[in-house]
């Protein structure tokens, strides 16, 4: 099936299936194929609007999990009270604000934030966005938790993928389907997280 005909695809089912957008699939395909999320896990979703990662992750981390989102945007759907929704950019927000004051470290960090696109330095852009998350990570993330995150294929892209070997037992780049194929997209997922390692934070 044509790429085209594909994003349709998913478009409709998205629709049909009650997702608030088509880039629930990627996430469903990453967790399939790569087991990122369990029952029970808290996850930290950056780049969270308009919402359908959440639903996504809510579906695996069932009721005694918690989701929180991070978005600069407003979410406008009404979650269930196992989500908490954060309105900031992800480079002003502190860790505190996302863990709570019992500093509740989560499982599982999910970032699917894209930079406005004008087709100059967009790459760059969403490098930058993943050095953020790989900073924030430490105060964060639990030992041996997992990452997910977009980025734009670029120049800094091997460099990004070697500060995530850094930071975890198994990297890999991976393209889901339901990812346009003229897009750069990819997925860094990152299984293992490894304390005590920080990013080299190239710019
Ligand atoms: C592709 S959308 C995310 C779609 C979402 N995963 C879903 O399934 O509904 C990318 C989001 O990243 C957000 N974003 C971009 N830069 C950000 C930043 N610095 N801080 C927080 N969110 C950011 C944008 O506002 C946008 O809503």
């Amino acid at each position: 099936m044509a790429r085209r005909e594909l994003h349709d695809r998913f478009f409709k089912q998205a629709k049909a299936e009650g997702y608030l957008a088509r880039s629930a699939y990627k996430l469903l395909q990453i967790q399939e194929l790569k087991r990122l999320m369990r029952p029970g896990d808290r996850v930290l979703d950056l780049g969270c609007a308009p919402g359908a990662w959440i639903q996504v992750a809510l579906e695996v981390v069932g009721p005694k999990g918690r989701v929180v989102g991070v978005d600069l945007q407003e979410v406008r759907h009404a979650f269930d009270p196992r989500v908490h929704l954060v309105q900031g950019d992800a480079f002003e927000i502190g860790a505190e604000e996302l863990t709570g004051p019992a500093g509740g470290l989560f499982q599982v960090v999910l970032s699917d934030m894209a930079p406005n696109t004008s087709g100059h330095g967009d790459d760059a852009r969403s490098a930058r966005l993943c050095w953020r998350v790989l900073e924030l990570v430490p105060d964060i993330l639990a030992p041996a938790g997992n990452l997910a995150m977009k980025v734009l294929e670029g120049a800094d892209y091997p460099n990004l993928l070697k500060d995530t070997k850094g930071m975890f037992a198994q990297v890999k780049g991976y393209k889901p389907k339901a990812s346009r194929d003229v897009s750069r997209e990819m997925y860094i997922i990152a299984h293992g997280y490894v304390p005590g390692k920080t990013p080299r934070m190239v710019p």
